[in-house]
């Protein structure tokens, strides 16, 4: 009954994807937990090193042979200016007091080498590879394809999703402005590129012929329908997993999960110098009085990561990025085999009432 086109061609049970989610959450458990179940697990990679992610997709595999995907970051390479830096390095070295850490820290490297997390996944011949933040080169989406690898782009505009279907993409995520974690965002728009999912979803379902996963908000049964009844083959559900006993995000970020509503996310660049949608915390509050210009990412991303994580160690919420979506308050700390279960159950039930409504209406 929940059949698609991408669970056909992805072999999957379930139309669901358990979000890509860089920083720690996607856990090699959780990852399978989900592909185990009918859905598909995917691993955010962006943040980590070759090394590692070799070891978590062989991790992976011994803990199931179902699909599952690896996620990077298309890399950026921006220009900012040492006045930039500095003014943001001394304004930093306040909360380095605060946490008792080193102030004016080193900084070695400002992201991973995105060629040679490439070449990882390559030789891994992973079954599916997404990618957020822009379009790789057409030498990379190639060889993914030749190697029977799915390439799957994320797009936040119809016009993002164009250039992704032309770039030869299999299929692509719609991320609405509710999704939790960065935008992924990489042509600038009148707007931000900050449109909800349900007016993205079917706008560029009307413009790609590829299938569309729908992302963003996406918490439960209801949601999953009303993603299909727009015409996504498929959710892609970050939020719903981070409290999960399989996800690896720290104990106060999954108690903040549980904690919060829908009103208390916003978007910021103040963690990572990129547009994403996290829980208030005081770092973001008072970074809205910075007046300086807050560098681009990846620099913030890598000038801020001493302070999130003595924050983490400390375990002080305020000062760590606690990235999560609209639908925060429909989160819960159920296992990821029981979310997946329970939105399929919800939405088979809900298909069979809608279907009864509209034959008494008949
Ligand atoms: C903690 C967190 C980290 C994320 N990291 C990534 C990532 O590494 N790559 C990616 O493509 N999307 C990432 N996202 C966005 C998700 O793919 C997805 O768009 C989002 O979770 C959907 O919204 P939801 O959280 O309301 O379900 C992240 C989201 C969260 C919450």
């Amino acid at each position: 009954m929940l059949e698609t086109e991408l669970t056909r061609i992805l072999k999957i049970r379930y139309p669901i994807f358990q979000a890509p989610m860089a920083g720690g959450s996607t856990t090699p458990e959780l990852i399978a937990a989900v592909s185990n179940v009918g859905g598909l697990g995917n691993l955010g990679a962006g943040y980590l090193t070759p090394e590692k992610i070799r070891s978590s997709i062989q991790e992976i595999r011994q803990l199931t042979d179902r699909p599952f995907g690896v996620n990077l970051f298309v890399p950026e390479q921006p220009m900012e200016s040492k006045e930039n830096i500095d003014q943001m390095t001394d304004y930093l070295n306040k909360y380095r007091v605060k946490l008792g850490i080193a102030q004016n820290p080193l900084i070695q490297k400002f992201s991973e080498s995105f060629d040679e997390q490439l070449q990882v996944l390559l030789e891994e011949r992973i079954p599916v590879f997404s990618f957020t933040f822009g379009i790789p080169s057409q030498d990379v989406i190639q060889a993914m394809k030749q190697r029977g690898t799915v390439v799957i782009g994320t797009a936040t505009t119809v016009e993002e999703s164009k250039q992704l279907e032309a770039a030869g993409v299999d299929s692509i995520v719609a991320q609405g402005s509710e999704a939790g974690g960065h935008r992924g965002t990489f042509l600038k728009g009148r707007s931000d590129s900050q449109i909800g999912t349900i007016a993205l979803v079917p706008q560029i379902v009307d413009n790609v012929s590829v299938p569309v996963i729908a992302s963003g908000g996406i918490m439960d049964g209801r949601s999953l329908v009303a993603s299909l009844a727009l015409g996504a083959a498929a959710v892609q559900m970050g939020t719903a997993f981070l409290a999960c006993p399989e996800s690896g995000a720290h104990e106060v970020y999954k108690q903040k999960i549980l904690l919060e509503n829908e009103d208390a996310t916003e978007i910021t660049q103040a963690y990572s110098g990129k547009a994403a949608r996290g829980i208030r915390t005081e770092f973001m509050n008072d970074m809205n009085h910075y007046s300086g210009i807050i560098p681009a990412y990846p620099i913030q991303n890598a000038m801020t990561r001493d302070i999130r994580q003595a924050a983490a160690k400390v375990n002080n919420p305020e000062f760590m990025s606690l990235w999560a979506g609209q639908g925060l308050r429909l989160a819960k700390d159920h296992s990821a085999t029981a979310i997946v279960k329970q939105t399929i159950e919800e939405a088979k039930v809900l298909i069979k009432r809608i279907s009864i409504f509209g034959k008494i209406n008949n």
